[in-house]
């Protein structure tokens, strides 16, 4: 008896290699060339990530030229925050001077990011107070030095 396999099977069989010829080709285009080098990951990732500039340069780094603010800082509340907590990114500066890229948070909010009143913070964590409340009519820096809070300036 002739072997014979019928037509409808033998469509479903292009179609089936017609599929997975066309999922290779895909595949193969889209997935870049140095994936899977070290593991389930792009390995050009790892260079290009390590060519990233650095933009954080750590309180050491700040410490050659600021001393004295850390000594004040070092005495008070604030003492475990880093400088770039408040001031941002400072590699740039730490380098060359420049200041134009520092943040200088003295806006009330910026303060609150870390002690505004929140029902899901542990509140004998960090101190709370309501922004609404707590003497509204000044920035906060008019009152507490940044670096030391408890110095009040009042
Ligand atoms: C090589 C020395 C040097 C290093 C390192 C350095 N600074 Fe400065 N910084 C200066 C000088 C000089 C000024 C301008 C005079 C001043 O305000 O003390 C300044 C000013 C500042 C100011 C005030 C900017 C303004 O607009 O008034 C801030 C904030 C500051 N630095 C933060 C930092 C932080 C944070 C770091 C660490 C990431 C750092 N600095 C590292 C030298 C340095
Ligand atoms: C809790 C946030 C905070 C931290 C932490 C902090 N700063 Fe500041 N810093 C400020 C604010 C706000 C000002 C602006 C004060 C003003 O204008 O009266 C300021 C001002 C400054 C200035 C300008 C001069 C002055 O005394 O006003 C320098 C320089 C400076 N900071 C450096 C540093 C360095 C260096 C560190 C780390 C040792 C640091 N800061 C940590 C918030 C902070
Ligand atoms: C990155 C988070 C952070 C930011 C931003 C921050 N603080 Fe603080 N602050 C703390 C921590 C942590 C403490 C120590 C725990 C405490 O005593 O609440 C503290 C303590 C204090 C205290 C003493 C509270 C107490 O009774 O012990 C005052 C006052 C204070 N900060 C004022 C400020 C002011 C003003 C600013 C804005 C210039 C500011 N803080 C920005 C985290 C922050
Ligand atoms: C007019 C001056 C003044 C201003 C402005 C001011 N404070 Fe105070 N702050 C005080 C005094 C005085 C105390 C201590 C008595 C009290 O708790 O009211 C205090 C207490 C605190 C405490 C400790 C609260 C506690 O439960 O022990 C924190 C945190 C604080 N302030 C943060 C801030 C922040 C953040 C701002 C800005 C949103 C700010 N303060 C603005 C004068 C001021």
């Amino acid at each position: 008896m002739r072997f014979y396999i019928p037509p409808q099977l033998l469509r479903l069989g292009l179609a089936f290699v017609i599929f997975v010829t066309l999922f290779l080709f895909i595949r193969h285009s889209l997935v870049p060339e140095s994936f899977g080098q070290y593991g389930f990951y792009r390995g050009e990732a790892l260079g290009e990530i390590a060519g990233l500039p650095v933009r954080f340069a750590g309180q050491k780094a700040c410490l050659e030229c600021h001393q004295d603010i850390d000594e004040l800082k070092q005495q008070d509340v604030h003492s475990d925050i880093s400088c770039e907590t408040c001031h941002g990114p400072g590699q740039i500066h730490s380098e060359n001077g420049d200041t134009t890229l520092l943040e200088k948070p003295v806006d009330r909010e910026s303060c609150g990011i870390c002690h505004s009143k929140n029902k899901a913070r542990q509140k004998d964590v960090v101190f709370q107070v309501d922004l609404k409340e707590h003497n509204v009519q000044k920035r906060c820096i008019e009152c507490h030095y940044p670096h030391q809070p408890w110095s009040m300036k009042e």
